[in-house]
């Protein structure tokens, strides 16, 4: 089979960037990650990048000049599909016109409840009854573009900030394989 390039962006731990990677290893799997692009030079998830050898990048996401570089990279390693994995920037609308073709975001929300940042204490304090994850494309409106895969939990009474966060990951783990498969196979 010939696997789409992709390249996935992160901000942190990347344990969704690790699974991807578990994943794409597998021959059914329709993707190769071909590169690893951060903005944070510190990110714990780079260390996937030196562990399977893939090339990265650290992306300083307040110069223009630095966009110009990414998609010069991006052009460079013919990447196809750029993946965003816990990537907590916003991308300039010029980079997603320039780009031109698919990305890709998970959101720790079932959107479109829940846009933008601190979505578990928001849950809480919505007193929400259920929660979960949404794996969707990107377009220019923050966590709007069409959404690809949404699974959700039932939230318990003892259910806290962590609690969320360890079973939404859990959950997000499967909706991103789910949706790259969907799209891509
Ligand atoms: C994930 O839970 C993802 O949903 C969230 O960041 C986490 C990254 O975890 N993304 C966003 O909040 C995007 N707005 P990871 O680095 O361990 O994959």
């Amino acid at each position: 089979m010939v696997k789409k390039k992709a390249c996935v962006f992160i901000s942190g731990r990347g344990s969704n960037l690790r699974k991807i990677i578990l994943n794409s290893n597998n021959y059914n799997f329709p993707l190769k990650i071909n590169l690893i692009i951060s903005n944070n030079k510190s990110a714990e998830g780079l260390k996937y990048a030196k562990k399977w050898s893939i090339p990265f990048l650290i992306f300083k996401n307040r110069e223009l000049l630095s966009e110009k570089i990414v998609l010069k990279k991006l052009k460079d390693f013919r990447i196809d599909i750029i993946i965003l994995a816990g990537y907590m920037k916003i991308l300039s609308k010029k980079f997603i016109r320039s780009f031109g073709k698919k990305i890709i975001n998970i959101h720790p929300s079932l959107l479109p409840k829940f846009k933008g940042l601190n979505t578990f204490e928001r849950v809480l304090s919505n007193k929400e009854k259920k929660t979960g994850c949404t794996v969707h494309y990107v377009n220019e409106k923050l966590d709007g573009g069409k959404i690809i895969v949404k699974k959700f939990f039932y939230i318990k009474k003892t259910d806290n900030i962590s609690t969320l966060k360890r079973k939404t990951q859990l959950l997000e783990y499967k909706a991103f394989s789910e949706a790259l498969i969907k799209e891509f196979n």
